[in-house]
């Protein structure tokens, strides 16, 4: 029989278990005193680390992403934390065990394994980023970090509670449209579009998201506030993206984000950022 896990102190608050790029940790701040105060269902369908889903730990949630490995992680999380953690513990920081792991084929690892590799490799790889090639395989390096905190057990239990209540599906961002009805607040966090031709990190899966992608889900966010959802919006500030949403000049906010991942550190740092709330007439 398996014991139960338990944390080091009090109860933490649910917080994202793994960085990810264009994690939105940063802006919770800034975005606070625009997020609804009361709404029925919650939809997140960039999920990403999920930094919203977690400081709301709305009752219900509908969340997806269309990457497979962090569906999965989040799935185990939600289901089999011990074990998860349990496997977590076997892991080492050092560079040749990172990159046997790194090469693993996960479609021969159990879905503990491939959560576990998966917490592991963003834990201990260079800058805790997720990239993928063009095969989809993991091609981030070793990240030579002293001492790494791979297992937070109580970060782990914290969003294995946050969880319960959500419906978790690997899929493409129109999966909302099934899922949304009046009354339900749905934030969008696609990949960002450009700022110029190199600027954004993008590589989450290896489907890139291209103006095509941003068309459709301006289209989206459309249908979903006719239908009466509550609709939100982060994107990069740009020509392209006003245009896109022009329509809902009265809800687009101004911001400034701090970007820390980018490969070149004169990339980093402060950016215009818009957040578009549909409800804002
Ligand atoms: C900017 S990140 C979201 C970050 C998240 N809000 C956070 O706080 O960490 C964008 C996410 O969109 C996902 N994604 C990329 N293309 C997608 C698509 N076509 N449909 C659904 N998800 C997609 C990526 O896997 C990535 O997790």
């Amino acid at each position: 029989m398996l014991t139960r896990v338990k944390g080091g102190g009090a109860a933490a608050r649910p917080q994202p278990v793994i960085k990810w790029a264009g994690g939105k940790r940063q802006m919770l701040g800034q975005y606070q005193e625009y997020f609804p105060c009361a709404f029925g269902r919650y939809h997140e369908p960039f999920l990403g680390g999920a930094a919203v889903f977690f400081h709301l730990s709305p009752p219900v949630a509908v969340l997806s992403d269309s990457n497979d490995e962090l569906i999965n992680m989040y799935r185990v999380i939600q289901t089999k934390v011990d074990l998860l953690i349990e496997d977590l513990f076997r892991h080492r920081n050092d560079s040749e065990y990172f990159y046997q792991v790194r090469e693993m084929k996960v479609d021969t690892l159990s879905d503990v394994q491939r959560a576990s590799r998966l917490i592991f490799l963003n834990k201990t790889c260079y800058n805790g980023l997720y990239r993928v090639n063009r095969k989809g395989m993991f091609n981030v390096p070793f990240g030579k970090y002293k001492s790494p905190r791979i297992t937070d057990v109580d970060i782990l239990l914290a969003a294995n509670r946050a969880l319960q209540r959500a419906v978790l599906i690997r899929a493409g961002f129109e999966v909302v449209l099934e899922n949304a009805r009046p009354g339900d607040f749905v934030y969008f966090d696609p990949p960002y579009f450009p700022v110029s031709r190199t600027a954004n990190f993008t590589d989450f899966t290896n489907q890139p998201f291209g103006a095509g992608d941003h068309e459709r889900l301006a289209g989206i966010f459309d249908e979903l506030a006719r239908r009466g959802c509550l609709v939100m919006l982060s994107n990069s500030d740009t020509p392209y993206v006003r245009e896109l949403f022009d329509g809902y000049r009265a809800g687009m906010i101004s911001l400034t984000a701090n970007r820390s991942i980018n490969s070149k550190a004169d990339r980093r740092g402060p950016v215009g950022e818009l957040l578009i709330c549909s409800w804002m007439k």
